[in-house]
């Protein structure tokens, strides 16, 4: 897989993995003898115009190895480009749902009609395909939708077969990896445990091995494996209480992982009081992780002698353009224990998971026996509750929004363009609607998120913020909050349908009962764009009363945005 910078290059590999073959992500300009022996590349789509300069590149040597070649995107443009074809700057640029009309007797096609629904999202195309090669696809806009060169095993498609809004589109990358690459079945991550546990023995090489775990897929999993390599007795972790948990959250830890719990609850609390820019507390929560874990290692001396650290990095960590759209948050959480890149230049460091997607470690987890319930937790964020317990620091009182609803003056963190937006909240009234959630976020440029009231103690108009703070009060407001929509949500079975169901408190009520609970329940693949999800209205009004019951709660509202517009944490 050629990542040619486009957002979908792990998702591609990730496909081909799930056909049961290995698939291993590089750059674009990865030396061609590097290649040597693949039985097939994959070239990614990616933003650019390959004509713009700089633009991402490859060794033309790759088409002379001998293996087949699929240029996806930006790869098929690419590949047209360096074969000799010409590649047209567009009008206008072709994004969303098209139907191609496929050649059924191309190889690629095997097995499909010859309409086909596909995604585009491109302006270039390839106005004429080099020689040799045929136009095997087209649709309305774009003549030559895909393209084929039998004899050499060399095709390119315009449209996005990864993607679900492509039907058919596994099916395409199917017949390249099997009939066209002549690829077999044999990946499969279970089958690897037996040799993990090897290469673990072997960089341990006698020595013991210290964990920092939290609670996630990952980490439990890289522990689990090593501490089955290793034996319980060479093998150590430790869970940092930060205080922003979700309730009962490190007792589940310690009892499933059976690790240290390291108590740093105040040490964040107090780092943390009276600021509430969102970007300062999570520079403040990264710095005090790294003091806190600096403090566990000295003191446990685990970065010496007869310890090195094991890490539970997956495989789109260590890829440069990988990653979510907080790719550098979660790159320095995984890498913020001091001096980690010397440790392992000193061979110090253990990452079993260096190889294997989400979705693998999972499979790896589930065979060595780790509970279903810590393998298949919804995400949830380093920082915690603490990027979801909204402060203020001046009063201010909501204000009638032109075209009606309400502007609640707490600000939320978007994502418009590739630009961060940080901005007002829009509160309407009367039915929870996406529809109306959408018209009236396109309608208002002075907000990038909009909420429903679904109940309160009073009227939105006579609602105001006042100065809060990160306080142990208001975070155990939060926590309340949040295990009573987990509990109702599980029995349910309403958690199954999301993806992830962030519970935001912001300061907004009176002064009897200072703050609200947001619901934020979205639909995601990856977390860089989601669909917020509506709930059916009793399970909301068994929510809400629940809710309202807790000290201090003036109003419960439900998040109907979209990211984009909005992002999904608040801040
Ligand atoms: P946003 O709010 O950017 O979130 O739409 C996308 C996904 O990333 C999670 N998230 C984080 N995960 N450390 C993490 O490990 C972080 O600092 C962080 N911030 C956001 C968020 O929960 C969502 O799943």
């Amino acid at each position: 897989m050629l990542d040619a910078g486009g957002q979908y290059c792990h998702l591609i590999a990730r496909r081909v993995r799930e056909l049961g073959v290995l698939a291993e992500v590089k750059h674009s300009d990865v030396p061609a003898a590097e290649l040597a022996g693949r039985r097939g590349i994959i070239i990614s789509g990616g933003p650019a115009s390959v004509y713009a300069p700089g633009s991402p590149t490859m060794e033309r040597g790759v088409f002379e190895l001998g293996a087949a070649v699929l240029g996806i995107c930006y790869g098929q443009q690419l590949m047209s480009h360096l074969l000799g074809g010409y590649v047209r700057k567009g009008d206008k640029g072709e994004y969303g749902h098209a139907v191609a009309r496929v050649d059924r007797g191309s190889p690629l096609f095997h097995g499909l009609d010859e309409t086909q629904q596909v995604w585009m999202s491109h302006r270039d195309q390839v106005e004429t395909p080099p020689a040799g090669f045929q136009t095997i696809a087209s649709t309305g806009t774009c003549p030559v939708a895909a393209i084929g060169h039998g004899a050499a095993r060399q095709y390119g498609v315009q449209f996005h077969p990864e993607v679900v809004h492509t039907p058919n589109g596994q099916r395409v990358i199917a017949n390249f990896v099997f009939d066209i690459c002549g690829a077999v079945q044999d990946w499969d991550p279970r089958a690897r445990i037996a040799s993990l546990k090897e290469e673990i023995r072997a960089t341990a090489a006698g020595r013991n091995v210290f964990f920092f775990v939290s609670g996630g897929v990952d980490s439990s999993v890289a522990y689990r494996l090593c501490r089955d390599a290793l034996g319980e007795s060479r093998v150590r972790g430790a869970y940092v209480d930060t205080g922003f948990m979700r309730e009962g959250e490190t007792e589940f830890v310690r009892s499933s992982l059976g690790v240290d719990i390291v108590d740093a609850r105040a040490d964040f609390l107090q780092a943390l009081a009276g600021v509430t820019e969102p970007e300062t507390k999570r520079k403040i929560i990264g710095e005090m992780f790294v003091t806190v874990q600096d403090r566990v290692l000295q003191s446990g001396h685990y970065l010496e002698g007869d310890w090195i650290l094991g890490q539970g990095t997956i495989y789109p960590d260590t890829i440069e353009s990988g990653g979510t759209a907080k790719a550098d948050v979660i790159k320095t959480h995984h890498n913020r224990v001091a001096g980690i890149q010397k440790l392992q230049e000193a061979g110090r460091i253990i990452e079993p998971l260096t190889s294997f997607y989400k979705d693998e470690v999972r499979e790896v987890g589930a065979e060595l026996g780790l509970a279903p319930e810590l393998l298949h937790r919804h995400p949830f964020p380093g920082p915690g509750l603490a990027i979801r317990l909204l402060c203020a620091t001046q009063p201010e009182a909501v204000e009638a929004a032109e075209g009606g609803g309400w502007i609640l003056p707490v600000r939320s963190v978007g994502v418009q363009g590739d630009e961060r937006s940080y901005r007002p909240v829009l509160a309407m009234e009367g039915e929870l609607s996406l529809e109306r959630a959408t018209e009236a976020i396109n309608r208002n440029a002075r907000v990038n998120r909009v909420v429903g009231l679904a109940a309160s103690h009073m009227p939105l108009e006579r609602m105001s913020v006042r100065p809060a703070f990160l306080s142990a009060g208001r975070l155990s407001r939060l926590v309340r909050a949040d295990a009573i929509l987990r509990r109702l949500s599980h029995e349910s079975g309403f958690d199954q349908k999301v993806w992830q169901f962030p519970v935001v408190v912001i300061p907004v009520g009176d002064a009897l009962r200072p703050d609200s609970v947001v619901l934020r329940p979205i639909h995601s693949v990856d977390g860089m764009t989601a669909s917020a999800v509506l709930m059916e209205r009793s399970l909301l009004d068994a929510m809400a009363s629940e809710l309202l019951e807790i000290g201090g709660i003036c109003a419960v509202f439900y998040d109907l945005t979209h990211k984009p517009p909005a992002t999904i944490e608040w801040e």
